[in-house]
């Protein structure tokens, strides 16, 4: 029987002294120790003998249970140890390798020109409006006094979703929305920044989906003259101080008088150049007085007050103000191009 616990403690280092890994530790460890493993055994074993027999057994059976566990604890911490170093050799992290680079975008051109638009009409009291692009018939054409049988819808080609719904195809549709809403009551001044749609084929100039800015200033006494200095003062704050701005008589059904506006060209001051091939005027858009007759299909009392609007596209004035000579440069997504106006933001 001693034998069979020197073969026991035998089996057991030589288990121990070539597991692998912790697991495989773990597995001697049930082998060997666990209630049912084989030093229990042994001490089973006991009941075999006589009472002279057992003390001397048992304690060579705890010997050997000793050698194991201390053998099994030296090998833990020698694996532990190991699998430790192996996880630190695996996370090493080398902090002279050099960073992933990103790339920063750059605030689109257009929206700048928008940003800055907005910001120096909310300098002069405007609020900003939305609105839906997705819009109806009623608010696009209807109450800008542009209704079915009228020539001026030819003017605009549209993206109709149903007969009564479509892609707008101007901002002055947020116009008509705001006017609505005020229900008669003035002042009002708002811009209404956005997109707008039209069935155009696209080229350097033109564009199937730009960004109109649109303005409506309502209340008593309100003038062309007002709209004049109005837009003298935006001109002079995108273009540079000392712009001076035409009218030009014009047409638009929601407007009366209509008017086509140019600025002095800011490249040549005026003198003539190929930007504004030698007339030394740039068109920048088309403003009025709001036709009586919008204002009152909108609720208003065009004896008591009057307005003027405008709408203004954007990308017209951001062309003009950066050279740009093609339109779809603001649509292709070209780095290159965007990367330009880091500088401006
Ligand atoms: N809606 C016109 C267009 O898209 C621009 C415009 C002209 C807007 C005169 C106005 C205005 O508010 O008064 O061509």
């Amino acid at each position: 029987m001693n034998n069979r616990v020197e073969q026991v403690r035998q089996e057991a280092l030589q288990a121990i002294a070539q597991a692998s890994g912790l697991e495989e530790l773990q597995q001697v460890r049930n082998t060997y120790l666990s209630k049912k493993g084989a030093v229990q055994e042994l001490m089973s074993l006991m009941r075999n003998l006589s009472r002279e027999e057992k003390p001397a057994f048992g304690q060579l059976v705890n010997a050997c249970k000793d050698a194991v566990t201390k053998a099994l604890e030296e090998k833990q911490a020698e694996l532990g140890k190991a699998a430790m170093n192996a996880r630190l050799a695996s996370e090493k992290l080398d902090i002279t390798v050099p960073g992933d680079r990103f790339e920063i975008g750059t605030v689109h051109p257009l929206m700048l020109m928008q940003r800055e638009i907005e910001d120096l009409f909310i300098g002069m009291g405007y609020k900003v409006a939305e609105g839906p692009e997705v819009e109806l018939d009623h608010y696009n054409f209807e109450l800008a006094n542009i209704p079915k049988d009228h020539p001026a819808r030819d003017m605009q080609d549209t993206f109709y979703i149903d007969p009564n719904t479509l892609l707008r195809t101007h901002t002055t549709a947020m116009q008509m929305r705001e006017l609505e809403k005020a229900e008669g009551k003035t002042p009002i001044k708002l811009i209404c920044p956005g997109k707008v749609y039209r069935r155009d084929d696209d080229d350097a100039t033109h564009s199937h989906q730009f960004m109109q800015v649109e303005g409506l200033v309502v209340g008593e006494n309100v003038t062309l003259a007002d709209l004049k200095g109005t837009l003298t003062y935006m001109a002079d704050t995108i273009f540079g101080g000392g712009r001076k701005v035409r009218f030009r008589p014009s047409y638009f059904p929601f407007t009366e008088p209509s008017v086509e506006v140019d600025v002095s060209c800011p490249f040549c001051n005026g003198k003539g150049c190929s930007v504004c091939k030698g007339s030394g005027w740039i068109e920048i858009l088309g403003a009025g007085m709001v036709h009586p007759h919008v204002l009152e299909m909108n609720g208003f009392d065009s004896e008591k007050c009057s307005g003027f609007a405008f709408g203004v596209g954007l990308e017209r004035v951001t062309m003009l103000k950066y050279g740009i000579d093609d339109i779809r440069n603001f649509y292709t997504n070209d780095m290159r191009f965007l990367k330009i106006f880091d500088r401006y933001d």
